[in-house]
């Protein structure tokens, strides 16, 4: 398994930067895998190359987790951040929502983007990813610059190129505007004398958010059903597996887990426009490094990569494997994976999406006559 031992080189080299420790273990997991995958197996897998690969052997991998339905005042809170989510009264002028560059309908992004346009149609500088299944991950952003959901929610509100607010007080005021929402805010979090404040704001959408997930046919197959794969898949997988890919995209999110370098096994063309981590950091060994993002519903986020620029699926794993896994993929081997990285799109939550009721009517009567959504059959 050289480049499972390439990554750990690189990974030990980097001993201080924040790669979780079962990071680790899961490379030493896939060295075991890749073993059995290369032939010397018990035989197991030497019923052609269609067999099933025993879900026990993946344990690099694991299903999405299943959180029960929100009940009492996470319930309120969680239709609260729904309602935040899709407000456009978020941002200045009132333009856009957190769901015009993440659509929910679309699986969480901006379809067919490179780079989203924000308040006053100013282009941002990256593609922005996909909001499902993203709080599994172990920070957020393309450089992990907010730790976790609720951190992340702030910043777009008051980015100049994304809601362009002036600041948290120009939010709160339209907030506190309307009764309705000052009334959901007391409900959610009856504990506070006055419960407007940025950290409920983001605590909400963090809440609705944390919820947005989306289980797939690999979750069944993990779960133990083999014939929750197609034989066509299942040989993707296979290759994935070969090329070194769970090196990087594995755990529940097949990916969203370490930063790891683009361009591990030669630099990539563009060293310059954006160096990732290192614009954070203002390190050099930071330069190009990215958090590895999350491949579930892959085949649905294009254009990929963080600027948007590669524009078909298959371009994406060939660029990774000549860049990250050091193997020229043939055109029968990038086609096997993409059809295994189908398998990855999931079922969206339609009722639990669905934007409130009196959102549009709210919109153009200004922020009166707001009426709150029960989630009592929500939350799946
Ligand atoms: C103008 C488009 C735009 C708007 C509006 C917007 N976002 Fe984003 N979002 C992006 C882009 C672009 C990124 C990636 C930026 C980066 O990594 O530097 C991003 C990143 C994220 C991430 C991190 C995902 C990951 O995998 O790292 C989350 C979560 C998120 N946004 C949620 C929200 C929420 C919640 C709102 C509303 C409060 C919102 N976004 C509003 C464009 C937008
Ligand atoms: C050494 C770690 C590493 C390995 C190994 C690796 N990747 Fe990646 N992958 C990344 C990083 C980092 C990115 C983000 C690149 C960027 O946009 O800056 C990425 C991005 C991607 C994307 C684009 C996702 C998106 O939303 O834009 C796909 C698809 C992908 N990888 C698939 C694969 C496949 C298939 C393999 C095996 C052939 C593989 N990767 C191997 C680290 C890795």
């Amino acid at each position: 398994m050289k480049n499972g031992k390439k990554v750990l080189a690189e990974t030990r080299k980097k001993r201080n930067r924040p790669v979780p420790g079962w990071a680790l273990v899961l490379l030493a997991a896939l060295a075991v895998a890749g073993a059995m995958l290369t032939g010397c197996g018990s035989g197991a897998d030497n019923d052609g190359q269609n067999a099933a690969i025993a879900p026990s052997h993946l344990y690099m991998f694991a299903p999405l987790p299943t959180i029960p339905p929100a009940t009492g005042v996470t319930a309120l809170r969680v239709d609260l951040g729904r309602r935040l989510y899709y407000d456009k009264h978020l941002s200045e002028n009132a333009s856009i929502s957190c769901n015009s560059c993440h659509d929910l309908a679309q699986y969480g992004v901006d379809p067919g983007k490179a780079v989203s346009l924000g308040h006053n149609q100013r282009p941002g500088g990256r593609n922005a990813p996909t909001v499902y299944n993203a709080g599994l991950q172990f920070v957020q952003f393309w450089d992990g610059r907010a730790a976790d959901l609720a951190a992340q929610a702030s910043g777009p509100m008051m980015n100049p190129v994304e809601m362009g607010m002036p600041g948290p007080e120009a939010v709160l005021a339209s907030l506190r505007s309307n009764q309705n929402y000052v009334k959901q805010f007391k409900q959610a979090y009856p504990e506070t004398k006055d419960p407007v404040t940025m950290a409920n704001v983001t605590g909400a959408i963090a809440a609705f958010e944390a919820r947005l997930l989306t289980p797939s046919r690999w979750d069944q197959y993990l779960a133990g059903d083999t014939n929750a794969l197609t034989p066509a898949e299942k040989q993707g997988l296979r290759v994935y597996l070969k090329a070194g890919c769970a090196a990087c995209h594995a755990g529940q999110d097949m990916g969203g887990n370490s930063y790891q370098k683009l361009g591990v096994y030669r630099n990539w063309p563009d060293q310059e426009t954006d160096t990732g981590r290192m614009a954070l950091t203002r390190e050099a060994r930071d330069r190009m490094y990215f958090k590895v993002p999350i491949l579930r519903n892959v085949a649905e986020t294009g254009p990929w990569f963080h600027n948007g620029q590669v524009k078909t699926l298959s371009e994406a794993v060939r660029l990774m494997g000549k860049y990250q896994t050091g193997e020229q993929l043939s055109d029968e081997e990038v086609n096997s994976i993409v059809s295994f990285l189908h398998a990855l799109t999931g079922t969206i939550p339609q009722a639990y999406i669905e934007p409130p009721a009196s959102d549009s009517a709210a919109a153009s009567a200004a922020g009166k006559g707001r009426k709150t959504q029960t989630t009592a059959k929500e939350g799946e």
